[in-house]
């Protein structure tokens, strides 16, 4: 049993963390905090907007801000952007301050779960499997490395998934309180 004070979902685009968090927030009756939107939120912008006019750069440090901000609270369950854990900083809070499930889905399930989306910047590109594919390179051993648990959600509904997903949480992971936080 691993206690920590929040529930971080990281995983590439269209593995399902904010349909899935939004489910699991639920089922252990906590808040959930879906980054992007708080990014968007802040900013005054959609994701598309702060791409287009400020770059990606500008993008990074925003979600960089915004996730310390997330994890400094607790009892939230949190989903991140696919590339929030290319920032180290960003990569050891979520180590400090969440039990980190990596949502793993592949690259042919991503192509088909995003096929109309028009919503990600990164996938305005002709060749979106050559994309993906490049991302999940360069992802895959960061959200290895933080993760307490990887979950492959294959084919399976976000329904499904939150519910079996839930079921190993409930032996592998336990909100930290105050009085039974992680730093005695
Ligand atoms: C990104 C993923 C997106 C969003 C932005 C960049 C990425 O979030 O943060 O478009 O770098 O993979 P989702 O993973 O929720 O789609």
């Amino acid at each position: 049993m691993n206690p920590a004070p929040n529930l971080v979902l990281v995983g590439p685009m269209g593995s399902g963390k904010s349909s899935i968090g939004r489910r699991l927030a639920e089922r252990f009756g906590l808040a959930f905090l879906d980054a992007d939107r708080e990014i968007e939120a802040q900013a005054g912008a959609s994701i598309a907007t702060i791409f287009e006019c400020a770059g990606e750069a500008d993008f990074r440090a925003r979600e960089q801000v915004v996730l310390a901000g997330l994890l400094a609270g607790e009892g939230a369950v949190i989903a991140t952007g696919g590339g929030a854990v290319l920032d180290a900083r960003t990569r050891s809070l979520l180590r400090e301050r969440g039990f980190v499930v990596h949502l793993h889905v592949d690259v042919p399930q991503q192509l088909v779960r995003m096929a109309r989306d028009r919503s990600r910047p990164l996938l305005a590109s002709e060749d979106r499997e050559q994309v993906l594919r490049r991302l999940a390179e360069v992802r895959d051993p960061l959200y290895a490395e933080i993760a307490d648990l990887r979950f492959d959600t294959a084919a399976m509904s976000a329904v499904d998934t939150a519910v079996k997903l839930g079921h190993l949480l409930d032996a592998r992971w336990q909100l930290a309180t105050p009085a039974t936080g992680t730093h005695p």
